[in-house]
C-alpha cells in the first residue's frame, strides 16, 4: 500500500486513473480504526474500482477543551489493517499540508448543522464540512462514505454536497455495533473496563424509547425516560436525547413521517453518540 502525503503525488495518481475511467470512492477517518470504518472501506470496494482512505485528525473540528491531543493515533497499526483489507492508498497529509500558512476559508452548514452536536460544540461542523470539502478536492471521488453512526455529520455533508453541487455521490452506512450494542467509536478506547460494561445502556435506551415512541406513547415521557436510565447508569452530563425529522433533524414531538432518535451523553472521560431509526406508530 502506497502511503500519500504530499498533495501533488495524490493529484498525479487521481488524475491518471480518472483518465482510465476508474470509479473512486473516499473513504475519510481520522484513523485509530475499528471495525466500524472497516465496513466503509468494504461497501467502498463494493461500489468503486479504486478507493483512497484518508487519515486526518482534523484539528478544526475539535474545540478547545476537547480532546484533540490525546486523540489515539496508531498510523502504523491503521496502516496494517488497511492492507490487510486490500487498499492500495493511504492519505495522510499532514497539518501543514491541509491547512498551509493563509488559510482562511470555512464552510458553514446552517440548519441541520447547528443543532445537537452543533449547539453543544460550536465550529465543530464548520471544521467538518471544511476538511471534507477540501479531501473532496483533493480526492476528486465519485462516491464518498460515511458512517450513520455520526447521522448528523453524515446529513450536514449530504447538505453541504446539495448545496454546493459537489459531483460526489454520498453513501450512509449503517453502525457497526459490538455484540452488547454497543457502537464502535475509537472514543471507546476512553471508558474503564467498570464504565464500559455501564455505555451498552445507551443502546439499551435508545432501542427501549425507539420501540415505545413506535408503540404509541407520547415522546416528552419517553425521552425522559431514557434521560432517566442514563442518569442511572452514571452518563453525566446528558447532552441531549431527542426524537427528530431524519432529514432536518429538527426535534419533534410529533412521531409521524421518517424519524430519527440522537443521544449524546459523557461517560467517564467518554463523550459517546448514538442514533436509531425509529418507525411512526401505526
Ligand atoms: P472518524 O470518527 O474516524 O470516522 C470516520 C468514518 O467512520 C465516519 O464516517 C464515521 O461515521 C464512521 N464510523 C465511525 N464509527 C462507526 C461505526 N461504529 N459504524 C459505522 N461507521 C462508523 O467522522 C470522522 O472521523 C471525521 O469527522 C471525518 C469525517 C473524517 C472528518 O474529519
Amino acid at each position: 500500500m502506497q502511503i500519500i502525503r504530499e498533495l501533488q503525488e495524490l493529484r498525479n495518481l487521481v488524475r491518471r486513473w480518472r483518465e482510465n475511467n476508474r470509479r473512486i470512492a473516499l473513504v475519510p477517518t481520522m484513523g485509530a480504526l475499528h471495525a466500524g470504518h472497516m465496513a466503509l472501506i468494504a461497501e467502498a470496494k463494493q461500489r468503486a474500482d479504486r478507493v483512497i482512505v484518508s487519515i486526518f485528525v482534523n484539528p478544526t473540528q475539535f474545540g478547545p477543551n476537547e480532546d484533540l491531543a490525546g486523540y489515539p493515533r496508531r498510523e502504523a497499526e491503521d496502516a496494517a489493517m488497511l492492507e490487510a483489507a486490500g487498499i492500495e492508498v493511504l492519505w495522510a497529509p499532514s497539518v501543514e499540508v491541509m491547512y498551509p500558512e493563509g488559510f482562511a476559508t470555512s464552510i458553514s452548514v446552517k440548519g441541520v448543522g447547528e443543532v445537537l452536536d452543533g449547539a453543544a460544540r460550536p465550529g465543530h461542523f464548520d471544521g467538518v464540512a471544511t476538511v471534507v470539502a477540501k479531501l473532496f478536492g483533493q480526492a476528486l471521488p465519485d462516491l464518498a462514505l460515511f458512517g450513520e453512526k455520526d447521522f448528523q455529520q453524515l446529513a450536514v455533508i449530504r447538505r453541504m454536497v446539495a448545496d454546493l453541487n459537489m459531483r460526489v455521490g454520498i453513501v450512509g452506512v449503517p453502525t457497526e455495533r459490538d455484540a452488547d450494542g454497543l457502537a464502535l467509536s475509537s472514543r471507546n478506547a476512553y471508558l474503564t473496563a467498570e464504565e464500559r460494561v455501564a455505555a451498552r445502556v445507551l443502546p439499551d435506551s435508545l432501542n427501549e424509547a425507539a420501540a415505545a415512541i413506535t408503540a404509541g406513547q407520547p415522546v416528552a415521557g419517553v425521552l425522559d425516560a431514557a434521560k432517566a436510565k442514563l442518569a442511572a447508569a452514571g452518563f453525566d452530563p446528558i447532552d441531549y436525547v431527542v426524537l427528530c425529522d431524519a432529514a432536518t433533524l429538527k426535534p419533534t414531538e410529533v412521531a409521524t413521517g421518517a424519524l430519527r432518535l440522537l443521544a449524546a451523553a459523557r461517560l467517564g472521560r467518554a463523550r459517546l453518540i448514538d442514533n436509531i431509526e425509529v418507525n411512526a406508530p401505526a
